[in-house]
């Protein structure tokens, strides 16, 4: 058989009437195995003329917000709280904080990420001059550091009185000895309202481990601390409102009366954007709730759903949602699809919302069933521009909740918000109002979700980064330069796609090996 010319490759290539692959129109149309989920096709290798640190990974949230990457932290009572919140906000993400507690303390979780400054110790533990050593010592071991404010009272916004470290501590011999015997009384402090780099000066020239922050009358209402200067970790992709340079902050809310309450307390904190939780979003509620808070609060962007149907985005676009919120049964607790019967595998429901959504300038959250980079880049090849994270995020350190142990593994607790442990804590909660699975006079709760426990994963403030980088080296492979361009290349027909038949995704796992670790980063 003759050979063609090696030299005309490209000109022969040019005669096939399309590319190698599927479009993602064909790809959701080929129905072989009903809906597709993110394991069932891969996207196909483009050309790399860009190295992978020059990917954009800006991610429109809604209408009026846009991130500098596309992650987003579930409105789940274990794994959305402040802390969460403020370290998704830094690292170019944003934090949904629950609704599973009462209106003022999800209003001052909010209130905290709005005031947060980093460098600064959001939640300083302070303790009063009557602890003993012993029981410093004690709190020294359980919660991993060793220096506490002391103030007359014990708690922040008292005066401040004294501070003890484990150089008072360690080698004293007396443990039933009250602190006030031993503590430090020199004290080195700073003005409340002074910035951080002057906070970091007085740090740093006073030799001393922390610099106390007081107020005009002498009472404690932070702390800088040395080690965390050393650490000096710097937070270039922040999500910040453009006025303020405070961290953006998203807060879930249901359709109840009540939840108009709440409302004006999250707006009152300062929340940037809320989110309608519930599993079921094509409801008059809804839109009644869309409709009061665009009238109410113009300038509040919300976020409604779920859904995962056209039909069902049509009427909370035409509602005023500012974004849509994807999904229904695909989430790691949930048992939606099971118990309802009602849902639809997420990638199929992601494509078919976002098609239509996008048309319209409201962007999507491809929200539950994210369970690696790979999940995440499909998404937003699917059409949409953020995900939503539960399960990948839950076990890190920022989820509320203690740590335990079992098996030999540290865990910790994760749980849907459909579970029977969640929906008790709101019946027994009168203010709280998690109505996502339930009515009000229900008498017997039917749980859409479980409740578990997961790995410890460590700080997002290195899983996100990890996270960050994966999605600029697969944005490179794919051959797009941007989230943004992955989405539209996709819609073009330039991006193709190939379905993975049960072997393939096999293959595509790692296989044939007696043993090995999977450590994902280091
Ligand atoms: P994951 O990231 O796969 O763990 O899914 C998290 C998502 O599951 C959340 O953002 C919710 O949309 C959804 N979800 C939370 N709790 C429940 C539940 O109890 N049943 C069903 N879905 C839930």
């Amino acid at each position: 058989m003759a050979f063609l010319d090696c030299n005309k490759a490209m000109d022969y290539l040019s005669t096939y009437k399309e590319k190698d692959g599927l479009s993602v129109k064909d790809l959701m149309n080929s129905k072989v195995n009903g809906g597709l989920t993110y394991n069932d096709f891969l996207i196909l290798p483009g050309k790399i003329v860009f190295t992978s640190k020059d990917v954009s990974l800006d991610s429109k949230l809604t209408k009026n917000i846009t991130l500098r990457t596309p992650f987003i932290s579930s409105p789940m009572d274990t794994v959305t709280e402040s802390d969460m919140a403020i370290k998704m906000a830094l690292s170019g993400g944003i934090g949904f904080i629950h609704h599973n507690c009462a209106p003022e303390e999800q209003a001052n979780m909010v209130r905290k990420v709005k005031k947060y400054e980093n460098g600064f110790i959001n939640d300083p533990v302070v303790i009063s001059k009557d602890h003993t050593v012993a029981e410093i010592k004690a709190l020294g071991k359980k919660l991993g550091f060793t220096s506490f404010p002391v103030t007359e009272n014990g708690k922040v916004g008292s005066k401040l009185i004294g501070i003890v470290t484990s150089r008072d501590t360690e080698f004293h011999e007396g443990d039933q000895d009250p602190i006030a015997d031993i503590m430090t009384t020199d004290l080195i402090t700073g003005k409340y309202g002074i910035s951080l780099e002057e906070g970091n000066r007085i740090l740093m020239e006073s030799k001393k481990g922390k610099l106390p922050i007081v107020d005009d009358a002498g009472n404690f209402v932070t702390m800088l601390s040395l080690t965390d200067l050393q650490k000096n970790q710097k937070f270039p992709y922040a999500s910040k409102s453009p006025h303020s340079k405070q961290l953006l902050c998203g807060a879930s809310i249901g359709t109840l009366d009540v939840d108009r309450i709440r409302l004006a307390k999250l707006v009152e904190a300062g929340v940037d954007v809320v989110v309608i939780d519930s599993s079921q979003g094509d409801s008059v509620f809804q839109i009644e709730m869309i409709q009061f808070i665009k009238s109410t609060y113009p300038k509040l962007e919300v976020i409604a759903g779920n859904v995962v149907c056209r039909e069902q985005a049509a009427e909370l676009i035409a509602a005023g949602a500012d974004g849509l919120r994807i999904g229904m049964g695909s989430g790691s607790i949930c048992i939606t699809q099971e118990v309802m019967a009602c849902g639809r595998p997420q990638g199929t429901a992601v494509y078919n919302v976002c098609e239509f959504s996008n048309k319209f300038g409201v962007p999507c959250i491809a929200d539950g069933g994210i369970q690696n980079i790979g999940h995440i880049i499909k998404a937003i090849a699917l059409g949409a521009s953020c995900v939503m994270m539960g399960g990948l995020l839950a076990g890190t350190t920022e989820t509320p909740g203690d740590y335990f142990y079992r098996d030999g593994k540290r865990l910790k607790l994760y749980r849907g918000m459909g579970s029977i442990d969640a929906m008790q804590k709101t019946h027994q909660n009168a203010n709280a109002s998690t109505s996502r699975y339930f009515s009000q006079g229900d008498k017997v709760l039917v749980a859409q979700g479980v409740a578990g426990s997961v790995e410890d994963k460590g700080s997002i403030v290195k899983f996100i980064p990890y996270l960050f980088n994966g999605l600029q080296h697969s944005c490179q492979d794919i051959g797009v330069r941007s989230l943004a361009a992955l989405t539209e290349e996709t819609a073009k027909g330039t991006v193709r796609f190939e379905l993975r038949t049960p072997s393939a995704q096999y293959e595509g796992g790692v296989h044939n090996l007696h043993s090995y670790e999977k450590k994902l980063h280091n």
